[in-house]
């Protein structure tokens, strides 16, 4: 932990231009202002060269625990620099990631808007100066907090424009470059809103009333799984879904939902960040209750889903079992590959329907975890407060399993989906309980 004590110098401001690659894929051939082509604008740049020659440093949730347990003025400001500094260099890692993909990749829809994004969160904070005290961490709050609203439509357009270019891209290749992409993107949301959430606990500290507090920054330290299951199942349960209109002509659409029965050791708690927990425990009822539904589309009464808890020495485990008719898809060869991105290990990600749902989101304002969070009302929100707007359904982008996987893979966890064909399929979520794993990022 020495590099947190020892916050790096800020960088001089260089060059002022922003690269945008939709002009290099438009006009290659042009001469740039500077007399340099769009192209090397591109691959290019000075500065990015320097901070992707720069090692990431991952954290573990423990650090980030301890670190903040005691937060105080210092701290903040040591922590506020950490990502200050740390950003640029995770985020240039994964511009240079960008630029190594074959070009007709990157010229995919959705690819350019998320490389501009990039390009200018990077040159922002990089430009950023140094926080020297509690007024500049206020002001860089603001700036981080603005960052993040502004990237929330970054999935969706990675999905949408990977979707379109995986006839150019090897399975493989395609999901390992994706799989960086999101781990790295998960990673610096949750260093930039951990640092936001530390200096709230500091405000409510010095006002008298941070002394039992559930939570540091993002992080619960008692997190109870039984709750954060239950509280996604009232949700999903009390609000209207896509479905009827796959269900068979005459089938019952009014038969209540099935009942989500918990059970094993209900009483677990560990250190974990709810929102991530809570995404992939949502996005798991979600899909149950949606295929128990289709395959029990004449029944009075559907058959309950089973989330089973357990606790063991290093990790907890969550299996939710349905009777939902597995995973025998024809598109589909093994379960993994739900998790893929590649069109050519799930034919879904080419359907009409869904680069549809994917472009509507990619032009909204909010992001789909963004979405999910608010519904869900994650962290200081009680559950009561929620009011589902019950006719709206939810967009079928194809992202929720794959980014269920990543969320548990990012502290070292694991996603395995089994299916019963024919009868249901059990999925296996373990997360490590002891928060020593460091998160997943490569460089
Ligand atoms: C992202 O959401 O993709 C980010 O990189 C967030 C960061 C700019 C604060």
């Amino acid at each position: 932990m020495t590099w947190l004590l020892s916050p790096a110098k800020p960088f001089m401001l260089a060059g002022s231009s922003r690269r945008i690659l939709t002009n290099v894929l438009t006009t290659t051939r042009s001469v740039g202002r500077r007399g340099l082509s769009n192209a090397q604008h591109f691959y290019g740049n000075k500065q990015l060269e320097l901070y992707a020659a720069k090692e990431a440093k991952p954290m573990t949730l423990r650090q980030l625990v301890f670190f903040g347990r005691s937060i105080n003025e210092e701290r903040v400001i040591i922590s506020g620099n950490y990502v200050r500094t740390e950003l640029p260099v995770r985020i240039a890692h994964r511009l240079r990631d960008l630029q190594a993909l074959p070009y007709i990749v990157v010229t995919q829809e959705g690819m350019d808007k998320v490389y501009e994004m990039y390009l200018s969160a990077f040159d922002r904070f990089r430009r950023f100066p140094e926080i020297k005290t509690l007024e500049d961490n206020e002001v860089f709050c603001k700036f981080v907090r603005e960052l993040l609203d502004e990237h929330s439509t970054v999935i969706p357009n990675l999905s949408l424009g990977l979707s379109l270019a995986s006839p150019y891209l090897a399975p493989n290749r395609l999901d390992s470059f994706m799989r960086r992409m999101l781990v790295s993107r998960i990673s610096r949301r949750v260093l930039a809103e951990h640092h936001i959430a530390l200096s709230k606990d500091l405000q409510a500290r010095r006002r008298g009333n941070g002394a039992s507090s559930d939570h540091v920054g993002i992080i619960y330290t008692a997190l109870n799984i039984r709750k954060s299951v239950e509280k996604c199942a009232a949700y999903l349960r009390s609000r209207a879904f896509d479905v009827d209109h796959d269900m068979p002509k005459g089938a019952n659409t009014t038969a209540a939902w099935s009942e989500i029965i918990v059970d094993g050791h209900t009483e677990t708690t560990f250190p974990y960040i709810p929102e991530h927990l809570e995404y992939i425990i949502f996005e798991l009822l979600k899909n149950s209750l949606r295929a128990t539904r289709l395959t029990h589309a004449d029944a009075r009464t559907l058959p309950p889903i089973q989330a089973t808890i357990s606790a063991g020495e290093n990790m907890v485990a969550i299996r939710i079992s349905d009777q939902g008719g597995g995973l025998l898809l024809p598109q589909i060869k093994s379960p993994s590959d739900l998790f893929s991105f590649s069109h050519l290990r799930n034919s879904t990600r080419m359907e009409h329907s869904r680069l549809g749902a994917l472009r509507s989101v990619s032009s909204s304002t909010k992001g789909i975890t963004a979405t999910v969070k608010e519904q869900l009302g994650s962290m200081s929100q009680p559950t009561t407060r929620e009011r589902p707007d019950r006719t709206a359904p939810y967009p079928r982008i194809g992202i929720g399993l794959p980014m269920s996987n990543i969320f548990a893979t990012y502290f070292g966890g694991s996603l395995e989906l089994v299916s019963m064909d024919g009868y249901g399929t059990d999925v296996y979520l373990r997360l490590p309980k002891l928060g020593t794993n460091l998160e997943g990022i490569e460089v």
